[in-house]
């Protein structure tokens, strides 16, 4: 099967000429906590006609690197929080690295490690104490097998380790973690590796909808706020909690870190207290961040830099525990379907997204024969070509 499989993949990834230019742009989030979704050869069909070429994984799974070998979409790939302790000794840090890293880097292009996702704003001081150590060890591990170079060593914080972050000008780090934020810092500057931040401006609107304007969650028309540190307007919430962080960073002396939104959305669907959780506010501020992004837009306090995001996420993920709004942040159900319409945010970048053509969406949960992966694949292909030349 492998070669046969291969070539198919092959004429999938190049016969797309609909994916020209990758490299920079929007980045989306393709978390798998669900039963139900598309097996990755699907996904990565789906993130093509998108023009999607960057993508953040919560882990390393190798059928995801795997399908996406030669497509050149770029990952970041996660450690998760319950590896850290171990990660922070050589051996298994090496081992996680040549199991995990390096059989895919040559066909698969991994440009980040995240290690651990939002640990300082948890309440475990034991693995707050192993995050640097653990960024470390990994970092080393790269170095030692020359991949230091073309991966980045970084982790993903909440935007609640900011103790202050309105007027952006007044942004600080939540006094209690500055011992571990500041070592982390120096780690960034020293290994050039970006600051993640985890944002989601639809917190701050349902804890506080009377007070919060929607326009300005939403990227919607609005008279929008005045720094007053500054002089800089911001008309919307995102734009100014990015700069908090810059702000907060700045604090430390450090001028040189980069900061990219490593996750950031809005749920189609909550519960009744999950005030303007729904799919036409999900659709607007989707819509509009994307429509900034396309513009290559910066923050009032570095209009020079582009906003650099990764969307949550690509699908709902029906097994997230938590309020149902957990499982309802997808710009997608499993099937493929578009949640609510996203006009022309992803089409504006030539294409039209496409639902799935139709296909076996459990094939990886079955016991799949091999003729009908290559069926549904050659399927693809033909009705791609079909719907663009029905599109054109
Ligand atoms: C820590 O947080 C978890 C989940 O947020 C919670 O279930 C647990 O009770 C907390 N533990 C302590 C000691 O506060
Ligand atoms: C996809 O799933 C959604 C949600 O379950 C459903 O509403 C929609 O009709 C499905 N689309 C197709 C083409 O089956
Ligand atoms: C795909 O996106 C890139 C940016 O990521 C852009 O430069 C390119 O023009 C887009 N391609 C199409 C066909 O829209
Ligand atoms: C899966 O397929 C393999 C090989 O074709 C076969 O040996 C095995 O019994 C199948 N398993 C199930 C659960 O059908």
């Amino acid at each position: 099967m492998a070669t046969a499989f291969r070539v198919l993949l092959l004429l999938l990834t190049f016969s797309d000429s609909f994916v020209s230019t990758l490299g920079h742009g929007i980045g989306i989030n393709y978390g798998q906590i669900a039963n139900n979704l598309p097996s990755p050869p699907h996904v990565v069909y789906l993130l093509k006609s998108l023009n999607m070429s960057r993508v953040k994984l919560y882990d390393a799974n190798p059928n995801v690197l795997t399908a996406f070998a030669n497509s050149n979409v770029e990952f970041i790939i996660g450690l998760g929080n319950e590896y850290l302790e171990k990660m922070t000794d050589p051996l298994p840090a090496q081992t996680w690295i040549q199991q995990h890293v390096q059989p895919y880097i040559s066909q698969t292009k991994i440009s980040c490690i995240t290690v651990g996702n939002e640990i300082l704003t948890g309440n475990d001081t034991q693995l707050m104490s192993n995050l640097l150590p653990a960024m470390q060890t990994i970092y080393a591990s790269l170095a030692n097998l020359g991949l230091s170079k073309e991966v980045y060593v970084t982790t993903a914080h909440s935007i609640g380790i900011l103790g202050n972050s309105f007027p952006p000008s007044a942004g600080a780090f939540r006094q209690d973690l500055l011992e571990y934020i500041q070592r982390i810092l120096d780690f960034h500057s020293q290994t050039g590796s970006p600051f993640l931040i985890n944002a989601y401006p639809f917190f701050a609107y349902k804890d506080n909808p009377g007070q919060v304007s929607l326009e300005y969650v939403l990227f919607e028309p609005n008279p929008g706020m005045k720094d007053p540190g500054t002089n800089l307007k911001y008309d919307n919430m995102l734009y100014a909690q990015i700069d908090a962080v810059y702000m907060a960073i700045k604090a430390f002396g450090h001028t040189d870190i980069r900061v990219q939104v490593s996750e950031t959305g809005w749920p189609s669907k909550g519960d009744p207290n999950e005030v303007g959780a729904s799919a036409d506010n999900a659709r607007l501020y989707n819509t509009n961040l994307l429509n900034r992004i396309q513009q290559n837009q910066g923050t009032p306090a570095k209009p020079s830099v582009p906003v650099d995001i990764y969307v949550f996420a690509l699908f709902n993920e029906d097994l997230k525990p938590g309020p149902s709004s957990e499982r309802n942040y997808g710009l997608y159900y499993p099937n493929g379907t578009l949640v609510y319409d996203i006009g022309t945010a992803l089409s504006s970048q030539g294409y039209l997204p496409l639902p799935l053509p139709h296909m076996d969406y459990s094939a990886s949960k079955k016991n799949v024969s091999k003729y009908l992966i290559l069926h549904e694949l050659v399927c693809c292909l033909f009705s791609a070509s079909f719907s663009f030349s029905s599109l054109a």
